[in-house]
């Protein structure tokens, strides 16, 4: 089966508002929301492809419940504001679930593990989150890295730099612009590899970091939805297929 992709603009997002009811074409397509700019998970090519793990993963969910699911890139933020308006039938983003989260929405059963990783300049005289006080820090904004930093530091902490994406705080890492970022280890270690090769960064762990779990978002209450997505993880994580994804992404760890 094949899966529609294709860039939704924010201004359609703003457009179809008004709508209600569930979100799925007309067609019987399911619409399936992700913040694109976070790879590995998920990022888009020049031609407007979304690819990534979590794309791999919910295309062999929807193969596996034969549903025909597009993606779409919606953002951060509005990808949840898209699914309480029933714009997107579910999300999938690296979306940790948590206890805040699980107010508003429901989640699938969790479909990989993460944590929060610091990552600093190399000569940086830092080995814990504690040294980060008084610096400025930058996060991806409404996300788990930036809970860590206001846990730590307090909800008005001057030096917090929020922002939409989160290579948008690493570019302004790079640039001298913050002097630290905290985000998910996935996307600060594919970004280290990728990117930032040539031994100018590192990385710092914390033990204050819980391990954190993604799981796939729907609208609380779409309990229909959620068995299907629960039943085709399960179906392709017994069959091989999640680790096969897994090992194109990440490299044969599992
Ligand atoms: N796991 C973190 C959270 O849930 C960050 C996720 C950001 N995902 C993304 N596609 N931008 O808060």
């Amino acid at each position: 089966m094949k899966i529609l992709q294709w860039f939704v603009p924010l201004a359609v997002i703003a457009l179809l508002a008004g709508c209600s009811g569930t979100a799925s074409d007309g067609n019987g397509v399911i619409k399936v929301g992700t913040d694109a700019v976070y790879p590995p998970f998920e990022t888009q090519k020049g031609n407007g492809e979304i690819v990534g793990f979590d794309i791999d993963i919910i295309q062999a969910i929807a193969e596996a419940e034969e549903m025909e699911i597009s993606v779409h890139h919606t953002g951060w933020d509005p990808l949840f504001e898209a699914i309480d308006r029933g714009q997107m039938d579910m999300g999938i983003s690296a979306a940790t679930i948590t206890e805040d989260r699980k107010k508003k929405y429901d989640f699938s059963e969790p479909y990989f593990e993460a944590k929060q990783l610091i990552l600093v300049p190399e000569n940086a005289d830092v080995k814990s989150l504690a040294d980060l006080k008084g610096k400025k820090i930058g996060v991806q904004s409404a996300t788990t890295g930036e809970a860590v930093v206001t846990k730590a530091f307090g909800k008005t902490y001057k030096g917090l730099r929020g922002y939409d994406d989160t290579p948008g705080a690493i570019d302004d890492l790079v640039a001298g612009r913050v002097d630290a970022v905290v985000a998910d280890n996935g996307v600060v270690q594919d970004y280290m590899k990728k990117k930032l090769e040539g031994g100018k960064f590192k990385t710092i762990e914390d033990d204050s970091f819980d391990p954190e779990f993604y799981g796939i978002i729907v609208k609380k209450g779409n309990q229909e939805m959620l068995d299907k997505i629960n039943s085709g993880l399960e179906k392709i994580q017994n069959d091989g297929t999640y680790d096969k994804i897994y090992n194109k992404w990440f490299g044969d760890k599992k």
